[in-house]
């Protein structure tokens, strides 16, 4: 059997009736998974159920896993990582920053990670779906005049805790550990190994080479808007056992606001990058 696709809107593409044993067993499905995420940038796989091992095992047919010991890795079952609001699974600094639009690995140095597959073992009473957008569209939508300024353009990238649009208590020290973090110069558009261009936008930029600050944050702003405007963006509403996947290199994402005591748990995997942001 093969995957069959439904389209979501205005992108990406549901898994009609996901079988695990097909994708854990299959010699085909780890190229087809993989085809399907470069075309549709996010998959949804609904009620897919996998726990951790299960988890892991799949995320391993389709490429190389990181694994991390900072706050919120799992030491039991290395790779994955919890996205909770509970001090005993993560920091409320990596769980809160997640709610502005970013790209996961924008600040740290060589590729960012190629792909993540997020399932939720506890979805929230309310709010907290995850939303994206297609950042390869966010280009192409931009004018021939917009694309020539914009591409010859660099960006500095860092963590900016007080640029989230929610206040995050910071553990003592951590402000001035961030500042000290080196930021990372990343063209604006992001010219892919496939040809393909996307934009390099999110929370984490700081501003722009060349330009005033201002205006460097003008633009920034203006853009970032016109990639999240309300009709570019698909917004998943989480069910128990859902499994999405997003292509990191040409996609944004967020989390919308939830309750600190909503209980939402989500147990994330990301695949190792092998294109620098260029
Ligand atoms: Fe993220």
């Amino acid at each position: 059997m093969a995957l069959t696709l439904e389209p979501l809107a205005p992108f990406g593409a549901r898994i009609v009736d996901p079988d695990v044993d097909y994708l854990l067993e299959s010699p085909d499905a780890p190229d087809e998974v993989m085809r399907a995420l470069e075309q549709n940038c996010v998959l949804l796989f609904r009620g897919l159920h996998l726990d951790d091992a299960t988890q892991l095992a799949f995320a391993q047919r389709l490429g190389e896993i990181v694994v991390k010991h900072t706050p919120g890795w799992s030491a039991e079952f290395p790779g994955i990582y919890r996205v909770a609001l509970d001090p005993s699974a993560n920091d409320e600094l990596y769980v809160k920053g997640s709610w502005d639009w970013h790209i996961d690995g924008a600040t740290m140095l060589g590729a960012p990670a190629k792909a993540s597959l997020l399932s939720c073992r506890v979805p929230p009473g309310s709010g907290g779906e995850t939303e994206f957008v297609d950042t390869y569209a966010a280009y192409e939508r931009l004018s021939r005049e917009e694309k020539e300024r914009v591409g010859r353009l660099k960006v500095w990238h860092k963590v900016r805790a007080d640029a989230y649009s929610t206040p995050i208590h910071l553990a003592p020290g951590m402000r001035e550990r961030l500042e000290q973090e080196p930021a990372q110069l990343h063209p604006l558009v992001w010219t892919h190994r496939d040809g393909r261009r996307s934009l390099v936008l999110g929370v984490t930029t700081a501003s722009v080479e060349g330009l005033e600050p201002a205006a460097g944050r003008t633009l920034l702003d203006e853009l970032l808007a016109h990639a999240t405007q309300p009709s570019a963006v698909l917004s998943h509403t989480w069910q128990v056992d859902d499994v999405v996947m997003w292509d990191n290199r040409g996609t944004m994402h967020r989390a919308r606001p939830y309750a600190d005591d909503s209980g939402r748990d989500m147990h994330r995997i990301t695949l190792v990058g092998d294109e620098p942001i260029q």
